[in-house]
């Protein structure tokens, strides 16, 4: 009786405790009630709050800087309508990511989806690259360094989520993600074209910041590709630990 009693004791005092404890939400993320009266203002007021962290990165969830961001390599999407051959970015160092503003957010929970529409003011990349394309009538072939900036990218995601089952508790996974890019303006320049022959370089240059609408549409399925990888990486490992239940505690 007496052993009994003490034990339920110590199990209610190890309940308030393990309370505390079992919470294993990092204090930068701030929940978000499962009401879709305020889950979208929410949902905006936490990835706001982690701006800083985003920017310098979250080393313990393996969540890597966003400004400067890095991209080790990327290429096009395979079967896309460039016309053969190759063109690939390596070590591209992107600065601005962290300037962006949120235009809308919907966080729809019966559907499972996230909307979102982000603004990047300015983008700018440095970094090295390799190409042996026809642009328009022009081959632009060499390899060298690259320097861009993307004038007022907008962002349209859409996120599928779907919840997860581990141990008995479920936990949320964004399982895949649409992105449309639009971009107002851009500067580019390419150095090392035709094995350093200064004038096809320079027209090439010309050509390239000239005809904007086509090097954007020649550009925006890479730029669909890596930033949708990029939001899909950081939004499942920023989450992944976190139950459903206490990432959008029930209203
Ligand atoms: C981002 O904003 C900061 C502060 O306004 C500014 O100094 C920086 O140049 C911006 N980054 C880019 C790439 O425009």
């Amino acid at each position: 009786m007496l052993t009994s009693n003490r034990f339920s004791v110590f199990l209610f005092l190890f309940c308030i405790v393990c309370d505390q404890c079992y919470s294993i939400i990092p204090d930068y993320i701030q929940v978000c009630k499962r009401d879709p009266e305020t889950i979208n203002e929410c949902v905006r007021d936490s990835i706001e709050q982690l701006r800083s962290k985003l920017v310098k990165g979250i080393p313990e969830l393996n969540v890597p800087s966003l400004d400067p961001f890095y991209i080790s390599e990327i290429s096009p999407p395979l079967g896309k309508n460039m016309r053969a051959l190759q063109a690939v970015g390596k070590d591209i160092k992107v600065s601005g990511a962290g300037n962006f503003t949120i235009k809308s957010i919907f966080v729809d929970l019966e559907k499972m989806t996230v909307r979102a529409r982000v603004r990047f003011p300015r983008l700018h990349f440095e970094g090295k690259y390799k190409v042996d394309i026809q642009f328009l009538v022009l081959p632009i072939r060499g390899e060298g360094t690259l320097v861009a900036d993307a004038i007022k990218c907008n962002v349209d995601a859409l996120l599928r989520i779907k919840t997860v089952e581990k141990e008995g508790v479920e936990y949320i996974e964004f399982t895949d993600i649409d992105t449309d890019i639009t971009i107002k303006d851009y500067r580019i320049k390419l150095q090392g074209l035709f094995n350093g022959d200064k004038t096809l370089e320079e027209a090439t240059n010309l050509a390239l910041n000239e005809n904007k609408a086509e090097l954007m549409k020649a550009a925006k399925p890479f730029a669909e590709k890596g930033v949708a990888s990029i939001i899909l990486d950081a939004a499942n490992k920023i989450t992944n630990m976190i139950p459903y239940d206490e990432l959008f505690p029930k209203a």
